[in-house]
């Protein structure tokens, strides 16, 4: 899986992914990150890449043309990267931005089947709606607040989907048991020492049963999701004796509410 980045930072982005597990599979070849400078295609003889906006306003926005020119180039390196016989398709070009749709674990999943990735990260009051038109496949943010800069979201978004790249976490079952899988947050870790400052590792974990212990931990996880995160509850899979049990859990809270 390859990662670009159109950025005006681009070692805020290779500082920020060049570390920890996400380095690790870059060092490795499982994913590449390519953080390209627009600045770099600025004709401006002081390398501005910002101006004023028509119709005045606050801010400056970022001009299309080093946008549409250090975008060309990227496409034509991937293009230079590939076979020659290999079929070419144009990447998308997620632009990072507030006013996208919202980044899910599910948008994670369905762009880690993607080869190539752009991001395209927006900086001041954005960038220049005509190449946005241009050369945008996806708008996606990463939470209701605003940023100083797309930079962070686009760290955020790689990093989710660089973890289900196969081959990137250690573990291979683990991208798949974690919070979010099945629409349920994840039950609770343990590890030694068995006791912590009197509190004790819940028992059933120390009997080996693993049926038991499978059991116990999907409730575990239905209890932290019904009290953390019920949103999420509708679309989980439950079997029918989980479902008594959510019952349960709903309605010993009803009880009390009115006790
Ligand atoms: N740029 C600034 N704020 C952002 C956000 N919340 N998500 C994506 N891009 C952004």
């Amino acid at each position: 899986m390859n990662f670009h980045v159109l950025t005006l930072f681009p070692e805020m982005i290779e500082a920020g992914l060049n570390t920890s597990i996400t380095g690790r599979a870059i060092d490795s070849g499982l994913i590449s990150l390519n953080a390209v400078n627009i600045r770099d295609f600025s004709e401006d003889k002081h390398k501005r890449v910002d101006d004023y906006p028509y119709g005045g306003g606050a801010g400056m926005v970022i001009q299309a043309e080093p946008v549409y020119k250090a975008y060309g180039y990227l496409v034509n390196h991937i293009k230079l990267s590939k076979e020659k016989d290999e079929e070419f398709k144009r990447p998308r070009v997620i632009y990072v931005t507030p006013q996208g749709e919202v980044f899910n674990q599910k948008m994670a999943e369905e762009l880690a089947k993607e080869e190539e990735l752009i991001f395209l990260c927006g900086h001041y009051e954005g960038v220049d709606e005509r190449v946005l038109e241009m050369i945008v496949t996806d708008n996606i943010s990463i939470g209701d607040y605003v940023l100083t800069g797309g930079e962070l979201p686009a760290m955020v978004m790689i990093d989710a989907i660089s973890r289900l790249v196969p081959g990137v976490l250690n573990n291979e079952a683990s991208s798949q048991f974690e919070s979010f899988h099945d629409n349920l947050l994840e039950y609770p870790q343990y590890t030694r020492p068995e006791i912590f400052m009197g509190k004790k590792v819940p028992e059933v974990l120390l009997s080996g049963h693993h049926a038991n212990i499978e059991s116990y931990r999907r409730q575990q996880a239905i209890l932290r999701t019904y009290e953390r995160r019920p949103d999420l509850l509708e679309n989980a899979e439950l079997s029918e004796k989980e479902r008594e049990y959510l019952t349960k859990l709903i309605f010993q809270k009803n009880l009390d509410i009115y006790s």
